[in-house]
């Protein structure tokens, strides 16, 4: 999750630790050091807060100019002494920090391991310790580049080794990584706050990119050794705008972080064009073949993914699928079968009436598959089987990223399923695939430009009511874009599915209240357009959210924000974003404090 290195004429200890703790404030399970000492690598490492390192260090401290640290979010393999960063070779000659994820690394740990190479960690990182020293050619860095060959996924590396301890070597692809100058030192990090007490310039490692960093140099090149010019930034954030990297408030940096957190979420669980889970859940095909029925139990946001849920799977699986609240179904008797599946979805794996939900699921005989963002929660812990999300650690207490990993997961789960019980034809489930594996793009399209959704904010930040419609998923995804606008705007604001709208609501409808209309479901378009002409009528002034390419909404709206197409069943990964953005608008405009509204947790551990 965090990195920093340093290689200069100061005790790298320090510095490290120092740096590990400015990037506290992004959540971690666990930190360690690796530092040449002039002759070997020392590493320390330890489970836990930075503090616990730090009481580590006191009875055994690492001297010496040149050395790497990390603070870890597990995603492979729980939060232990061992499972920590730095990861070194048998030989430790090599150590290694990593952000991401190394897609391929049970077929790598295989291969070392038929080669005698013993592991010591869970981890995905360890293989690319013992790459190193299995492709060792003599040079550190076409060692690195032989290696970083073999690795598929998203990561940024720091690597040290004995062999060389006059340089350290930085590689990105996909995760971020920076090198901090100094004078006659300097050093890489994967976020700013990190080396800011040190230096203000900085260069930015690209995608595909590696830098060789000594203490007086630092040369950036290609991942094939092609030299890179780029020129140096000078950064003049102070450490709180550099905490939220450059953004404005952590929700802004969270929203903007989604299409990596979509692209992570299904890193490794996608092969040739079919999802496989197989590894991760020990759920056995004659299982999933049995599941008679599924609850998806879960609060807040992570309950609204699971409305989402109940549409993908039911339609995708044809099993029938119940959403409840957790403090709801804890209570309610539900009727549990032995060939029921329990899926809990809950971020934090923390949640008090998602947890007590799931041990009574398990009382009643219950399988149950948890839906986290954090390996080693209790939800995580105490589920059957769990599909952890790789959306990393989310720090405002409006969720974001971690709903639309969420959605990843379940449509993960939904086409893993419906392969196995043969609802859907092969090349039916090959096209979800690639529609999957293009959100991150189309995600970030919906990102680029925002203006009309933040002047549509600012009109809606006057108000004190305010109505979502949808239909289908749409409504499931008006129920999430409400939630987000009442959590931190504190504007009364409900969603309805649109249909039902005649049954009460419409009484509501008066000259200019805002009304958020998504019109995202082709199936339904032409009878979510009915019901925006009947808030219309009634003076409702009303933005349509639309599939590019529409030609009609604009006719009976106030204003259109439209998002790429996808597949009908996908779109709420894109519809959801725009919502997002509104609510953080309207905050700004009103403005509340966005990262931590009044009244709210971020992760609820009592009734
Ligand atoms: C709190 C948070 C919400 C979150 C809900 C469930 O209410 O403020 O953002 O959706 O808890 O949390 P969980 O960690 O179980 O997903």
């Amino acid at each position: 999750c965090g990195i920093v290195g340093y290689i200069g004429p100061k005790q790298a200890q320090e510095i490290l630790l120092e740096g590990l703790s400015k990037l506290e404030y992004r959540g971690y399970d666990s930190a360690g050091l690796a530092v040449y000492n002039g002759e070997t690598i020392g590493v320390q490492k330890s489970k836990g807060r930075l503090s616990e390192l730090e009481a580590r260090l006191k009875s055994r401290s690492l001297p010496g100019n040149l050395g790497i640290g990390h603070t870890r979010w597990a995603t492979h393999g729980k939060p232990s002494d061992e499972n920590s960063h730095p990861h070194v070779d048998q030989e430790q000659r090599f150590a290694v920090v990593h952000n991401g994820i190394i897609e391929n690394y049970l077929e790598l740990k295989e291969e070392l391991q038929a080669k005698g190479r013993v592991f010591t960690s869970e981890t995905d990182t360890e293989v690319i310790a013992h790459l190193l020293a299995d492709l060792w050619d003599g040079d550190l860095v076409s060692t690195v580049q032989k290696v970083v060959a073999r690795l598929e996924g998203a990561y940024a590396l720091g690597i040290i080794s004995e062999h060389e301890p006059d340089k350290m070597v930085a590689v990105r692809l996909a995760s971020p990584l920076i090198v901090g100058v100094g004078k006659g030192e300097n050093f890489i990090a994967s976020d700013i706050p990190a080396i800011l007490k040190h230096t203000r310039d900085i260069y930015v490692v690209e995608d595909g990119e590696m830098a060789v960093i000594t203490r007086d140099d630092v040369q950036l090149m290609k991942m094939d050794g092609t030299p890179v010019q780029r020129d140096m930034l000078h950064v003049d954030w102070d450490v709180v705008t550099a905490e939220k990297g450059g953004y404005d408030h952590f929700m802004l940096k969270e929203i903007y972080e989604q299409p990596k957190a979509i692209r992570d979420t299904m890193a490794g669980r996608v092969k040739d064009g079919q999802v496989d889970l197989s590894r991760e859940i020990g759920l056995s095909e004659d299982q999933i073949n049995k599941i008679e029925r599924i609850h998806i139990v879960a609060c807040g946001t992570a309950y609204h993914a699971g409305l989402v849920g109940k549409y993908v799977i039911e339609d995708l699986v044809r099993i029938p699928v119940e959403t409840d609240i957790a403090s709801e179904y804890r209570y309610r008797n539900p009727i549990i079968t032995p060939n029921t599946l329990v899926v809990v979805i809950s971020q934090s794996g923390e949640t008090a009436d998602t947890l007590a939900a799931l041990r009574e699921a398990k009382k009643a005989g219950a399988r149950v598959l948890a839906i986290t963002n954090v390996v080693g929660s209790s939800v995580a812990r105490e589920a059957d089987d769990v599909i952890i999300t790789w959306a990393g650690p989310e720090i405002a207490v409006a969720s974001t990223k971690a709903y639309t990993s969420q959605l990843i997961a379940i449509y993960l789960l939904g086409a893993y399923f419906a392969r196995i019980r043969g609802t859907r034809a092969e090349n039916e489930l090959a096209h979800i695939v690639t529609a999957l594996q293009q959100l991150p793009e189309k995600a970030d399209q919906v990102l680029s430009d925002t203006t009309s959704i933040q002047e549509f904010a600012q009109e809606i930040a006057r108000h004190e009511d305010l109505f979502f419609l949808g239909r289908g998923l749409d409504y499931a995804v008006a129920l999430e874009g409400s939630l987000k606008l009442k959590e931190i705007t504190y504007i009364h604001s409900e969603a309805y599915a649109a249909g039902e709208l005649k049954h009460g609501t419409l009484a509501l409808i008066e000259e200019g209240v805002p009304v958020i209309s998504l019109a995202t479901q082709e199936a339904i378009y032409d009878k979510m357009v009915s019901n925006i002409i009947e808030v219309k009528a009634r003076g409702a002034r009303v933005l349509g959210l639309a599939l590019e390419g529409d030609q009609e909404l604009h006719k009976s709206v106030d204003r259109v924000f439209t998002i790429p197409k996808t597949l009908p069943l996908l779109t709420p990964v894109l519809a959801v974003i725009p919502l997002q953005l509104i609510a953080y608008y309207a905050c700004v405009s009103r403005g509340y404090d966005v990262d931590k509204p009044r009244n709210l947790a971020k992760s609820v551990t009592v009734e």
